[in-house]
């Protein structure tokens, strides 16, 4: 059977054989054949915006692996630095690579002086954190005007490198500027989690990093860092197909995070389980989640139509931290829904699963994170991802994105003076 589709026009009876190459048709094939006829795809659902090499994702199976790694065996193994430098350069690094990697990163941690004097400090005392990171990566592409030369790999990677370096420094910020406390600067004696936990924690002497605490940071960073073509990191490719910097590109992947569809959803599941209560009011809650009132939050994805691998090594992960600060007293709500959601037709015939917000939230809660803190989390994992596919993009050599419409307003009509109307 030929690898193929043929479309034909019936208003001139023309056809077109077009190949099905990974598991795609080119449009251009489509665009030359039927000029001015568009795809009408709402949330680009059926749209492949490019090719890739980065993440495969296989929905139906509950597949992810990062350039072919299993993302299990990656949680399990590597760290989350190895697993930013196996997005960006495609290859797991040997052990010089490694090294010099991890110090790169390390050695620009540092943020100018005046984030905090200027830029953080305008905001207010209650300002949601991830306003502050996203204002705050924006900024940053004015400390580095060269980040500008775009189409130089050598000042491509090192934005990369002072991205995936500063986030944690813009996070913790935005967290002790929500407490009223003192900033804490970064220390390159400790690795990348426990740099980024005594950032947000310390008050004083030493801060002492629990190592089950300081795993599980890794895992979650690790289970974010990539998740292919999602909302955030088309908005990077998006704003990135302009040739705007790698921070502007970036500030835009976290303002499209920061939504509770995409990475806020994360906060929104902790907000429902504090809405629902008791444990007793779970039956009720889950009807109006049928009825279409509500919307059961962590649960259901795009692509997914299996159970999010993410969420089931979350799950385990979440069991071992809970053995350290104590069972967080939402997990008995949360395994309650998903029992009734996994048995229950509504979310059977949907495919709906619990992603990985479901049990995220619950492990950040018992860490001493606050709710608003949650996507900022996610943010700082998921950077090595938007790096990756931006840089992916430029060495492809992008067009600029800019979707059609099909057009349903009005037909052309005469302008009638605001006397007269
Ligand atoms: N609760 C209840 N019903 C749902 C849910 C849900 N969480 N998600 C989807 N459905 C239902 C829809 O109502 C729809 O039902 P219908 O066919 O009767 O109209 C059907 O399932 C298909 O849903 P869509 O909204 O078309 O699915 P889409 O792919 O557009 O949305 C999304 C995916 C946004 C993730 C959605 O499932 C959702 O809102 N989930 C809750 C928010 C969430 O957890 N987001 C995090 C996703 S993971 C991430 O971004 C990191």
């Amino acid at each position: 059977m030929p690898e193929s589709i043929t479309i034909t026009d019936n208003r001139s009876g023309t056809s077109i054989e077009i190949p099905i190459e990974n598991g795609g048709i080119d449009a251009a094939e489509w665009r030359r054949f039927l000029p001015g006829v568009w795809f009408c795809d709402p949330g680009l659902a059926t749209t492949a915006a490019t090719t890739s090499s980065i993440t495969e994702l296989d929905g139906d199976n509950g597949v992810l692996r990062y350039r072919g790694y299993p993302i299990e065996q990656l949680a399990e193994q590597s760290s989350f630095l190895e697993v930013a430098y196996l997005l960006v350069h495609g290859e797991l690094p040997t052990r010089a690579q490694h090294d010099e990697w991890v110090y790169e990163i390390t050695h620009h941690t540092f943020v100018h002086d005046n984030f905090r004097k200027r830029i953080y400090d305008a905001f207010h005392y209650d300002a949601h954190p991830m306003g502050l990171l996203t204002s705050g990566v924006a900024a940053l592409s004015t400390f580095y005007p060269e980040a500008k030369e775009i189409e130089n790999p050598k000042i491509r990677m090192e934005q990369i490198v002072r991205l995936i370096a500063k986030m944690p420094t813009l996070a913790a910020a935005a967290y002790r500027h929500s407490q009223g406390q003192p900033y804490v600067f970064p220390d390159n004696l400790l690795g990348y989690p426990e740099n980024f936990l005594n950032m947000m924690y310390r008050m004083g002497g030493e801060y002492e990093i629990h190592p089950v605490l300081g795993k599980a940071m890794e895992i979650l960073l690790i289970l974010h860092a990539d998740h292919e073509q999602n909302c955030s990191t088309t908005a990077a490719r998006v704003v990135g197909s302009s040739h705007a910097d790698p921070y502007t590109s970036v500030a835009a992947a976290c303002a499209a995070l920061y939504g509770p569809r995409h990475g806020g959803a994360n906060e929104a599941v902790i907000n429902m389980l504090d809405e629902i209560g008791d444990y007793s009011d779970v039956d009720s809650f889950m009807k109006t989640v049928k009825s279409g009132e509500n919307r059961l939050m962590g649960f259901g994805h795009r692509v997914y139509k299996n159970y999010d691998p993410r969420a089931k090594i979350i799950k385990k992960s979440a069991y071992d931290v809970f053995e350290v600060t104590g069972k967080n007293p939402r997990l008995d709500l949360a395994l309650k829904i998903e029992e009734i959601a996994t048995n229950d037709s509504y979310f059977i015939d949907r495919r709906l699963y619990p992603n990985v917000d479901f049990y995220s939230g619950l492990i950040y809660q018992s860490m001493g994170f606050p709710t608003e803190m949650f996507t900022v989390l996610f943010a700082i994992g998921r950077t090595p991802g938007w790096l990756a596919h931006w840089n992916e993009m430029m060495e492809q050599g992008s067009r600029i994105a800019r979707p059609r419409q099909l057009y349903t307003g009005p037909e052309m009509r005469d302008f009638v003076p605001l006397s007269e109307r």
